[in-house]
């Protein structure tokens, strides 16, 4: 399926985006200091493009990781049953975690992968989120990091998909539909 027809307006510029990340960066540099065993932990697939700038702006040492959860396949609304379809391959015991989402949403994706690293016992556990719609929040949780927050609207680019397209964009663009 390759989606209603939709065009894009741009939301959040490629610049835009490069300061943030940039300044996002320095925070978790900050905040990770010193520590023995950073791992980043990538959601796929939406959050490719973010970590792969974020480690670029991080001059330290940084493990990272990958996690994939079920998504929303090619329809737009949150399942809120959340599978593992593929799980770290590394341990995280006695890490520090970097949790790397490109969206929260209703909240769903970000809990429950949460609670699944909390039981491996890392030393430290947080979380980034490039985009976060608080509007639409079902959960309580929050990312420690977030680099834009937008309305309830939906968005591609940046790594985000509408029906597995626009992730090769540069910005983040709006969704608009234009047929029935
Ligand atoms: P949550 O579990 O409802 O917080 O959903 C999080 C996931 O839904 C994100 O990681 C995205 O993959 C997807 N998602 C949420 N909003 C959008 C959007 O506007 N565009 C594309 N994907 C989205
Ligand atoms: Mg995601």
């Amino acid at each position: 399926m390759s989606g209603r027809d939709h065009v894009i307006d741009e939301m959040i510029s490629a610049k835009s985006i490069a300061a943030r990340v940039e300044a996002l960066a320095r925070e978790i540099a900050r905040e990770f200091e010193g520590s023995e065993k950073l791992v980043m932990v990538g959601l796929l697939r939406g959050s490719f493009v973010f970590i792969a700038d974020l480690v670029r702006e991080l001059k330290m040492n940084v493990e990272v990781d990958f996690l994939e959860t079920s998504s929303y396949g090619n329809a737009m609304e949150s399942s809120r049953e959340v599978r593992i379809l593929k799980d770290l391959r590394g341990e995280i015991e006695g890490a520090d975690v970097l949790v790397v989402e490109d969206i929260v949403d209703t909240g769903h994706t970000l809990a429950h992968v949460l609670r699944l690293l909390e039981g491996r016992k890392p030393a430290r556990l947080r979380t980034i989120a490039l985009l976060d719609k608080p509007s639409r929040r079902e959960t309580d949780v929050r990312a420690d990091w977030t680099g834009f927050e937008i309305p309830d609207e939906f968005v591609v680019g940046y790594g985000i998909d509408y029906a597995q397209r626009n992730r090769n964009l540069p910005y983040i663009g709006k969704v608009r539909f234009t047929g029935p």
